[in-house]
């Protein structure tokens, strides 16, 4: 179990201001930084959609950065379960890995289940709610299962994985989510259509950038 040692005022800590600010970051990457946090269940469609919208921005020249959950737990987080109190834990790590990633001028695509309205609610108020983009894949449970890509459902169904999202754990539906997508009603390249014509409403997105992607190699 992971043990929270508070940073205190006790604890001698200064906070050193840099030089270059986060404007100036992004002023360099001529891009408005922000979170788009994908959240749902396992299986509907969080990664497969982050991908597309990374490749959508790339396309136009973004500079992005895709966390990604399994990937997280094989690192930064890999000494955590998926307990309630892990899992929160989980998540306010990954909020403070994005909010460096938007210190730096990116723009990062966060794709996690993140079950808990308190967390992500957390991670708005760490960021801010203008960069923050919270997008509720809400696909219903029976295409989650059927899809299963892991095969986690068949094993949670089996008793093999305990407190499985959904399942034997909750997952808190966001209230007021910027964007709500149900991936069983449009394809993948839909779905990241809607996010990028999102962030071009609001003005994150330049409607006229036209730079395209070098290739490499
Ligand atoms: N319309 C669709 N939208 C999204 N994914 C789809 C769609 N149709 C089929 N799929 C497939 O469903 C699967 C969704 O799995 P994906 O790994 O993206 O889910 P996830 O939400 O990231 O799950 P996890 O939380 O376990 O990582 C992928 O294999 C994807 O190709
Ligand atoms: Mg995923």
């Amino acid at each position: 179990m992971y043990i929270n040692k508070v940073a205190t005022k006790d604890n001698n800590l200064t906070w050193h201001s840099c030089v270059i600010t986060k404007k100036e970051r992004a002023h360099m990457k001529k891009q408005n930084p922000c979170i788009i946090w994908l959240t749902g269940l396992s299986g509907s469609g969080k990664s497969a959609i982050a991908n597309e919208v990374e490749n959508l921005l790339s396309l136009k020249g973004y500079h992005t950065h895709l966390l990604d959950g399994d990937n997280i737990r094989h690192g930064l987080n890999n000494d955590l379960s998926f307990s309630d109190e892990d899992r929160s834990e989980n998540i306010r790590r990954i909020g403070e890995v994005s909010k460096l990633f938007v210190d730096a001028g990116l723009i990062v695509l966060a794709s996690f289940i993140s079950p808990f309205r308190k967390e992500r609610q957390a991670v708005r108020d760490l960021v801010g709610s203008k960069e923050f983009l919270e997008v509720h894949i809400n696909t219903p449970i029976c295409v989650c299962e059927q899809r299963d890509p892991k095969g986690l459902y068949k094993k949670a169904r089996k008793g093999e994985i305990k407190f499985f999202t959904g399942i034997d754990s909750p997952y808190e539906d966001p209230i007021n989510p910027e964007i709500t997508i149900d991936s069983s009603k449009c394809t993948i390249k839909q779905s990241a259509e809607i996010i990028f014509q999102h962030l071009i409403d609001n003005g994150t997105l330049k409607s006229h950038r036209s730079k395209e992607r070098e290739l490499l190699g």
